[in-house]
């Protein structure tokens, strides 16, 4: 075996790619190039002018293309000398990563034997789109996270190689996540997203990210990796009552679960750190005693007896809860409505419990106080007397009543008066009360006594004892007391020249009439 050189040129290609040949005694080694992915047929390099080789050779020296892998992707036009594409070229699927991608072939000829060697380079086109291995995720992530937060690592993949692969990631929207590109020991490029603003989850609770990985080919070829993230709660809102103060009006007497007022807060965070509880906040006095809270539905009723008169004002502070330890406060205001629940009172101030009889017109008699102790027209109250009773009331201070007389009185006809009182409150209904005092008239001495009879005549045998009891004559006196006490006297008169008094007596107690000598009917 001899092997001889040929001088090899150098050309420039229809395609512009630099061909180099290099021709040796036996092997002649050609490189050419083509991209992947041409049309079958397409035209790769002219073997017989860049070897140099008439076409007829190629005929007669039945020249054929060997391919390691007896594959076809590169045929001869014996005909023209042409190396064409024989079937799709794929470069990712021929080579993968590896670059350059070359396809070693042989063209060998007979009569005489002649090899040569023909190195095909399979140029990358920007065919491939990078891709991520999902085109969607969800992630969580607790609102107070802090920026900076690396929240995930992801890379996409490009098959293209050289300028075609792998170039960058974008993000969309910047708003609270921004990216940072970081290449791996092995050159592979990976993004590394990262909170760049703080969440918050009751503002923005789910968000929906678009990474988007590009390469370097031109037109440009991407994929897309659509990221959403739902924000955690944490507890960072405490409850909010609906109302700064509340306000409610209650009656009293109202029977027990009337509700009064309804609390309602709002907590704008999620789960137990915004399920609200409401309760009393500073229990002073018997708040608990009068009113019960629902711990959940925030109902404030009564649960004892609300007395008007007793308080007609609560102030009640009460709280609101998260499960988280977030607390709020507001405070109620009740007011407590009357309810004409109290009759009026009637107290005697003065009272003596007799009154002469000869006393004036509007004397007075005796002092009242009347109350009540309901208010407005349920405390408002009008006070009389009984009529046809020479008495009368007149209002004098607030509350004070005097009773007076009003007209004659007359011990003898009516030694004794009940008086009632009679207080009636305003409200609807209204309430009375009734007080009956007992006032005695006391005597004056204004009658005289009067005999029962006002002549007298009896008989008397004669010659009666000295001292005999004749008759006795009786007289009364309406008035009472010492005033009605009737001592008996005789008028001195004469009788046959001699004075009464020597004839008869009368005994100043009894009235008895008795004889005082023996009478002489002669
Ligand atoms: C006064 O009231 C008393 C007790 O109810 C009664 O006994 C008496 O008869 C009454 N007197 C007059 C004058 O109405």
């Amino acid at each position: 075996m001899h092997s001889f050189r040929i001088a090899c040129t150098v050309k420039w290609q229809v395609n512009a790619f630099i061909l180099v040949v290099l021709i040796d005694a036996t092997i002649c080694q050609i490189r050419y190039s083509v991209p992947e992915e041409m049309r079958k047929g397409s035209f790769v390099g002219n073997v017989a002018e860049d070897l140099g080789i008439d076409a007829k050779r190629l005929k007669s020296g039945g020249a054929r293309i060997v391919i390691s892998d007896s594959s076809e992707y590169i045929r001869l036009d014996v005909d023209k000398g042409n190396l064409v594409v024989g079937e799709r070229i794929d470069r990712e699927q021929l080579c993968g990563q590896t670059s350059p991608c070359s396809l070693n072939l042989e063209m060998i000829m007979t009569n005489p034997i002649q090899l040569h060697s023909v190195v095909v380079e399979v140029l990358d086109v920007n065919d491939n789109a990078p891709a991520f291995q999902e085109k969607e995720m969800h992630l969580e992530i607790l609102e107070s996270a802090l920026p900076g937060t690396e929240i995930l690592q992801v890379s996409a993949t490009d098959p293209d190689v050289g300028i075609n692969a792998l170039h960058g990631y974008t993000i969309h929207p910047k708003t609270h996540f921004n990216i940072k590109v970081s290449s791996s020991p092995n050159g592979h490029k990976y993004a590394q997203l990262y909170l760049s603003e703080p969440l918050d989850r009751e503002k923005e609770g789910k968000l929906l990210l678009t990474l988007t990985a590009v390469d370097g080919g031109e037109p440009q070829r991407s994929g897309t990796l659509k990221i959403h993230i739902t924000v955690r709660d944490t507890n960072d809102n405490a409850p909010v009552f609906m109302q700064s103060i509340f306000k409610a009006s209650v009656k009293e007497n109202v029977p027990r679960g009337t509700l009064v007022v309804r609390f309602s807060a709002t907590d704008a965070d999620e789960g137990i750190n915004g399920h609200v509880t409401y309760h009393f906040n500073r229990m002073s006095g018997n708040f608990a005693e009068l009113f019960r809270l629902d711990e959940n539905t925030g109902d404030l009723t009564v649960t004892g007896i609300i007395d008007y008169e007793e308080n007609k004002l609560y102030e009640i502070g009460v709280q609101a809860k998260d499960q988280g330890g977030q607390s709020t406060s507001t405070n109620v205001i009740i007011e407590v409505i009357d309810v004409n629940d109290n009759p009026p009172l009637i107290t005697l101030t003065s009272f003596s419990n007799a009154i002469a009889e000869d006393s004036s017109s509007g004397t007075t008699v005796a002092i009242i106080n009347v109350k009540d102790l309901d208010s407005g027209k349920n405390g408002k109250v009008d006070c009389s007397v009984n009529s046809n009773i020479p008495f009368a009331i007149h209002s004098s201070l607030k509350n004070y009543y005097t009773l007076v007389t009003n007209g004659v009185l007359d011990r003898e006809r009516n030694p004794v008066y009940n008086i009632t009182f009679s207080a009636v409150d305003e409200g609807s209904p209204p309430l009375s009360t009734n007080k009956t005092i007992t006032l005695r008239i006391a005597d004056v001495n204004d009658n005289a006594p009067i005999f029962e009879h006002s002549y007298y005549e009896a008989s008397v045998m004669e010659n009666n004892s000295p001292g005999l009891s004749v008759f006795s004559v009786k007289a009364r006196d309406s008035d009472s007391g010492q005033n009605a006490r009737v001592s008996y006297l005789l008028i001195d008169t004469e009788l046959n020249g001699s004075p009464i008094s020597t004839y008869i007596s009368v005994n100043a107690e009894s009235g008895v009439i008795q004889a005082l000598r023996s009478f002489d009917y002669e």
